[in-house]
């Protein structure tokens, strides 16, 4: 069989979602991203935030899907838009579950520094997990991990120390440890976690923000990082798993309540607990529930998964959104769908033909 009969097949195998809504997913992800390029560098996190939601929601408004946020800006008491369970789209197309991020590093957006994207997946009814807004502590392993533990039973896990995680992915990579390279989130409640890989002898890259590129990076051939590691969002691990259904990699961890990872007081913890534990119990999540392992698809059930992301600031791969003059901009995105079709694409909106040329 010729590669193009390959690709012929999976452009085939594409579910309804993939081949009806993935193209018009770049338009959500665009907008939001260019509604943040004007706010990079000005020290507003907050104001950054609330331009990429607005603008994501608007044009989610306009496409026809009949959505519901599963991941989103947080609980409908705390969040205007996009929050858990608002209803999105035209409401005439395909019944769709969503997970969003209008502005993932709002951090680095604000402060111009790398790694800001704006970020969104979608999936048929019951693809997407509904979680609550905590932590989620967890390892991201790339496609050549998960061939590795298929073959051989066995798997990198949130309960191995890191350093037999760490000789797992030595065997599956085929690098001595001191060649891996972690990922890990800049954080005190990682101080153990980071000297224990250390010790181990692997190397450690810290991030200030941003732990969803990176895992998206273990499934790229030698990008560099061969896991990211620690405790982030769960939104953001939702929005990881969506796109590593597409990629191939796996990510596997646990719930846990920021409190619990910030190594708060037990007077706090419980303060935490009563305030979060009767919305985790609508979720259909039980306290003992709370802590039980969940990797990729529990994450990410869907068959039918898209994914699509484009850069405020500059990434591994993907260029930041240059703003132009006169309102044109120049954007750099990726999408995905789980037939395994990526694409990365520029776009240049051009507001007025006859004035500006094009920027390639
Ligand atoms: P925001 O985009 O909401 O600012 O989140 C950025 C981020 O760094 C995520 O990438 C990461 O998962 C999470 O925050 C970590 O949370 P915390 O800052 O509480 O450690």
């Amino acid at each position: 069989m010729f590669f193009s009969d390959k690709a012929e097949k999976m452009m085939q195998t594409a579910g309804p979602i993939e081949k009806n809504i993935l193209p018009h997913l770049l338009h959500i992800t665009e907008a939001a991203a260019t509604a943040a390029a004007y706010e990079i560098g000005r020290g507003n996190k907050n104001h950054a935030d609330y331009v990429a939601v607005e603008a994501m929601r608007r044009i989610l408004n306009q496409t026809n899907i009949n959505g519901t946020i599963k991941i989103g800006e947080g609980e409908r008491d705390e969040a205007p838009m996009l929050f858990i369970g608002e209803k999105v789209g035209t409401g005439n197309g395909p019944v769709v579950e969503i997970a969003v991020d209008p502005l993932e590093g709002t951090n680095l957006a604000a402060n111009n520094i790398n790694g800001s994207i704006a970020v969104i997946s979608m999936a048929e009814e019951g693809g997407i997990f509904h979680g609550p807004d905590i932590y989620f502590d967890k390892i991201v392993v790339g496609p050549e991990v998960v061939k590795y533990e298929r073959e051989t039973g066995k798997q990198v896990s949130i309960d191995n120390s890191p350093k037999e995680n760490l000789n797992i992915l030595s065997e599956a990579l085929k690098k001595e440890i001191s060649e891996i390279n972690i990922v890990v989130l800049d954080r005190k409640r990682h101080e153990k976690l980071i000297n224990e890989l250390r010790e181990a002898g692997a190397r450690v890259s810290l991030i200030t923000d941003g732990d969803l590129m990176p895992g998206i990076m273990t499934c790229v051939k030698n990008s560099g990082i061969d896991a990211v590691m620690g405790s982030g969002g769960s939104g953001e691990a939702v929005l990881t798993a969506s796109a590593l259904k597409c990629l191939g990699g796996k990510i596997t961890g646990r719930l846990v309540l920021p409190s619990v990872a910030n190594e708060k007081s037990e007077e706090e913890i419980k303060r935490e607990l009563d305030e979060k534990l009767p919305r985790l119990e609508k979720m259909g999540i039980k306290e003992k529930d709370i802590s039980k392992i969940r990797d990729t698809c529990d994450l990410v059930p869907g068959k039918d998964v898209i994914f699509a992301a484009t850069a405020v600031t500059d990434g591994p791969f993907l260029k930041k959104a240059k703003l132009l003059g006169q309102g044109d901009v120049q954007l750099t995105s990726i999408t995905m769908g789980s037939s395994g079709c990526v694409k990365i694409i520029q776009s240049i909106y051009i507001s007025d033909k006859e004035k500006n040329p094009i920027y390639l």
